[in-house]
């Protein structure tokens, strides 16, 4: 039997399969039934697999003064050292922002009209780019291992977006038409913010070749995956959209494809809900900046709810280095704590396959690699 934590943990490795699937090509998602078509049938009883008895005893927090931070994107270009330290706060007390001011406005509208196009197509249309059985890329579900494992209430279409070699066209939608070139330029603009966020978190940490952390990512590896939370009429509550997990990437950014809210955010024990700014890019801090900062910034518990009359959707951008790269502390960041270095190093391929092995819950992996 699978236990609680595979419930969990699932998702967790949906997200970091993604640098081992490109790999190896190894593992992929036991089929299930699409929810967008389950969903359309308005059922009262929905599949026991769904139903999450643990949601209930969630504390969610109604301080509606506890938001996360918000940061000018344009400002930070400018290298205003306000701004600066207000993303260094947020990284180190929150793990989350919100980006507003990134420019990007209309890549992100683009890339957003098209994420409702595809997943408007009929079924059988958005087959064709079904996940296969040795990909976790394409249409379907999180990484489900187990026949018995419950499971989310949502869709997704994911895809590897950078380096460009590693792309499978394969999965990338060739309806609507506009897709491909949507998602090519989304890409890249979503990376040279990324890339601009990095920059500005390596001089934050006051790492003294800051290339150490650019340079790392400047090669990164990008996956881009489009999430689609369909209504649940009779049981929104007890069901969830996605997991709680944190992500093992780099960083990632998200966005709202439209208004209706549903991330909520682990602090201080409680859920808070995360309110999306208009326009806003949300911003977080993954288990690899997490081990890299040596601990100075925390990778938080995220998850998904869903509504019970709209459908939800959302996009995220995982970031990550170069396969090249080794994950663990920066070395400049060790000689400054007195605690020394916090994680042990790995490859980053050793990292993947750890985060695969890893057990199945919260922020366990972090906790394997911890050196203390
Ligand atoms: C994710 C994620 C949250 C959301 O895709 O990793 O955390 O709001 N998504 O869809
Ligand atoms: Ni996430």
């Amino acid at each position: 039997m699978q236990g609680q934590n595979s419930i969990f943990g699932t998702i967790v490795q949906a997200e970091r399969v993604i640098l081992q699937g490109m790999e190896n090509g190894m593992g992929g998602s036991l089929p299930v039934e699409n929810v967008q078509q389950l969903a359309s049938k308005k059922l009262k009883d929905i599949p026991l697999r769904y139903i999450r008895p643990e949601l209930h005893s969630d504390e969610v927090s109604t301080d509606e003064s506890l938001q996360i931070p918000a940061v000018d994107f344009g400002k930070l270009d400018l290298g205003t050292d306000h701004e600066s330290a207000k993303l260094h706060g947020a990284c180190k007390d929150w793990g989350f922002f919100q980006l507003i001011n990134h420019g990007i406005s209309e890549a992100i509208e683009e890339m957003k009209a098209v994420t409702e196009e595809f997943f408007k197509l009929p079924l059988e249309e958005k087959m064709e780019y079904a996940q296969l059985t040795n990909s976790i890329e394409g249409y379907g579900q999180a990484f489900v291992v187990s026949e018995d494992q419950k499971l989310d209430w949502g869709d997704m279409l994911f895809l590897i977006a950078l380096p460009l070699a590693r792309r499978n066209m394969r999965f990338w939608p060739a309806n609507p038409t506009a897709f491909r070139s949507t998602l090519d330029r989304y890409s890249s603009e979503l990376k040279r913010v990324s890339m601009r966020l990095v920059k500005a978190m390596a001089e934050n940490l006051g790492l003294e070749q800051q290339d150490d952390l650019t340079s790392l990512f400047e090669e990164c590896v990008q996956g881009i995956r489009m999430n689609y939370y369909p209504p649940c009429e009779h049981h929104a509550t007890k069901v969830s959209g996605l997991s709680p997990h944190s992500d093992a990437t780099g960083i990632t950014l998200l966005v709202q494809v439209n208004q209706v809210p549903g991330l909520q955010i682990k602090k201080n024990g409680k859920w808070v809900p995360v309110k999306p700014l208009p326009n806003a890019i949300i911003v977080n801090i993954g288990d690899i900046i997490e081990i890299m900062s040596n601990g100075e910034y925390g990778s938080i518990e995220h998850r998904a709810m869903v509504n019970p009359e709209t459908e939800r959707l959302s996009i995220a951008g995982f970031h990550s280095p170069t396969m090249a790269a080794m994950i663990g502390p920066l070395a400049g960041l060790v000689k400054e704590s007195s605690e020394g270095a916090k994680y042990k190093t790995v490859s980053h391929e050793d990292y993947v396959k750890l985060v695969v092995r890893s057990k199945l819950d919260g922020k366990s992996l972090l906790e394997n690699l911890r050196t203390t």
